[in-house]
């Protein structure tokens, strides 16, 4: 039976008594985390979430003890008691209450709780259907606390920031109309308007450059983006960005005020980071790391080798190389005693990534030559091959040849998986890099138009604008990432602010006057009453909580995540509706539905 807190009143926090406190009265109020029973005496951890305090029943209050000895893990109590002193022996140097406990003398059973479906005490593995079912107890275990408390502190240390430097917050809606993100819309049905749909938000993306219009100069919203999309680790159906936009930007102005920012959030983890952040364009990251967001902590950089193979006796390179292709490698350092099966299982990994082929060539630690190609090649022609990659002693060179782009692609996903399966991707170290010159447009081959590799509302740089006539797909973009340890972390661009460009760019995405007017016209309309240059970012909350935190997932720092199916497990959702409701929107579900 649960009693009521009456008038008791916490006198302090599970977390905060101290041997300063010894000889106080207190009250304290939480969990029972843990029970140890000893006959004549019964010790409790109470918790809450500043921390623990052992709590100890002694046997002369004969009515006290029974009352104790019915407590169970998670049952919610109340303690009144005095503060004592840990005798040396009994003290715990792991808990920062650790030299004292309560002796209780009065003790409220606020509420049981049922056998929970995993420990709370301690972070034994448990599958993670069963964590996200019952959130609520996995909230309560010390992994999960310590994130969402980072989550807090980390997007109250962005607001602090955005507050020292002038911008306004300003909510924008949910219920909204398309924005062209790339993703598909998530509709919610009119019942007023019947047959027409609201669309959540992919981004408050025309609201935000609406703003600049406006004369708010300076915006920022930490703000829910909805996406029906492939879910993965770092992707969920709806995710937080912090939403940025600046009047009379330039890229410049951008990196500005987000370098100093991440400065900001690595403090709150105690971390410095180093400013200013490389730059890189999003054609040497391509070539160099196969990835628009490399990442720079193995090295392991791609190299051409192609000019070694252009008259090569090796057919298979001459020919590839000859016809348009390229061969690239990439060394990878400690790898003198990897044994033959390990390399031989790297090609077979490159194969199932879709290789048509991986070549090989090693240089033991003394200095033997080894290669899959060394009959092909003859052991001149790979020592060549391994001097042009600079392959030293104990070092493998990967080699691959093909068209420019998946070659660099496949060897870019070789390169992540053989750094992450040996270790060489240091969590501790940062390596911040902006990926910039994006491409404007990419060539969509399935509906044979081009698509607008950010959003249609970035502008093409001002040297490339005479390209939009001659060569659009080799314009490129005032777009810009920010990347964190191979995660986009950010991404964002200047703007057009022209109605006139920005009609002329719909018609190189083949978006009608018509269309655009009925998707966007109440924006275009907008640019037309003196819009100020304006660009902006938007950061990707979630990505940058998960890396602090040392989390591989974003699930694990998102209080109530959807599983990789889009189900929120906990609360059922999606779910069937009362057929009323449907009734009410005008809506029907076709029967046999998937
Ligand atoms: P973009 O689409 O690049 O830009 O999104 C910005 C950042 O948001 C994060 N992100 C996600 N995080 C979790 N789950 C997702 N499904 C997801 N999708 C994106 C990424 C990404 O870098 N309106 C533009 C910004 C601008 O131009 O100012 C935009 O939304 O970290």
């Amino acid at each position: 039976m649960a009693e009521q807190l009456g008038d008791l009143t916490r006198t302090h926090t599970c977390g905060a008594l101290r041997p300063d406190d010894v000889g106080a009265d207190v009250v304290l109020l939480g969990w029972v985390h843990r029970v140890r029973d000893l006959g004549g005496l019964l010790f409790i951890d109470v918790r809450d979430r500043s921390g623990v305090t052992q709590v100890v029943f002694e046997n002369d209050d004969e009515a006290l003890m029974a009352k104790a000895k019915r407590l169970r893990s998670e049952y919610v109590i109340g303690i009144a008691g005095r503060v004592q002193r840990r005798s040396a022996e009994t003290v715990n140097a792991k808990l920062p209450t650790g030299e004292v406990e309560v002796v209780v003398r009065s003790l409220v059973l606020l509420n049981e709780a049922k056998t929970p479906a995993f420990p709370i005490a301690d972070d034994s593995p448990v599958s993670e259907d069963v964590r996200l079912k019952y959130r609520y107890l996995d909230l309560r275990r010390p992994r999960l606390q310590g994130n969402v408390i980072l989550r807090h502190k980390v997007t109250s240390a962005i607001r602090r920031y955005f507050d020292e430097h002038d911008f306004i917050e300003v909510e924008t809606p949910i219920l909204t109309k398309s924005t062209p993100e790339g993703a598909r819309d998530y509709l919610v049905p009119s019942r007023v308007h019947a047959g027409e749909f609201f669309a959540l938000p992919q981004s408050p993306q025309l609201f935000k450059q609406i703003l600049m219009v406006a004369g708010l100069d300076r915006y920022v919203q930490i703000c829910k983006c909805f996406r029906d999309e492939d879910l993965r680790a770092d992707r969920q159906p709806e995710f937080t960005q912090v939403d940025v936009e600046m009047s009379f930007a330039r890229p410049e102005t951008i990196f500005g005020m987000i370098e100093p920012l991440m400065h900001r959030i690595f403090a709150v983890i105690g971390k410095t980071i180093q400013t200013p952040f490389r730059r890189m364009s999003y054609a040497e990251a391509m070539a160099t790391y196969g990835s628009d967001k490399p990442d720079l902590r193995c090295g392991m950089p791609i190299q051409d080798l192609r000019e070694i193979f252009r008259d090569t006796p090796f057919r298979v390179f001459r020919e590839i190389v000859g016809g348009g292709g390229t061969v690239r490698g990439f060394v990878v350092p400690n790898a003198g005693g990897w044994s033959r099966s390990e390399v031989d299982g790297i090609v077979d990994q490159a194969k199932q990534m879709g290789a048509a082929g991986l070549i090989w060539a090693r240089r033991a630690e003394d200095g033997t030559i080894t290669s899959s190609i060394m009959k092909a090649l003859g052991e001149e022609g790979v020592r060549q091959m391994l001097d042009t990659a600079t392959c030293g002693n104990g070092e493998l060179l990967l080699v691959a040849a093909g068209q420019p782009d998946p070659t660099s692609k496949l060897l870019g996903q070789l390169r992540l998986m053989l750094a992450k399966q040996k270790g060489m991707l240091d969590p501790e170290q940062y390596a911040f890099l902006w990926v910039v010159d994006f491409p404007l447009l990419e060539w969509d081959p399935e509906d044979k138009r081009f698509v607008a590799m950010h959003h249609p509302f970035t502008s093409p740089r001002d040297e490339d604008m005479a390209l939009l006539e001659t060569d659009p797909g080799a314009a490129r973009a005032k777009a810009y990432d920010l990347v964190l340890n191979g995660s986009e972390i950010g991404g964002g661009s200047i703007r057009i602010h022209d109605s006139a460009m920005q009609s002329r760019i719909f018609s190189l995405l083949n978006i009608s006057p018509e269309e655009a007017k009925l998707r966007f016209g109440f924006f275009l309309e907008a640019l037309e009453y003196g819009t100020p240059p304006h660009g902006g970012i938007a950061l990707g909350l979630d990505r940058i909580v998960a890396i602090l935190a040392n989390e591989g997932s974003i699930r694990e720092v998102i209080a109530f995540p959807k599983t990789a199916a889009a189900v929120d497990l906990m609360s059922d959702a999606p779910s069937a509706v009362d057929p009323r409701q449907l009734r009410d929107l005008h809506l029907s579900i076709r029967p046999g539905r998937e």
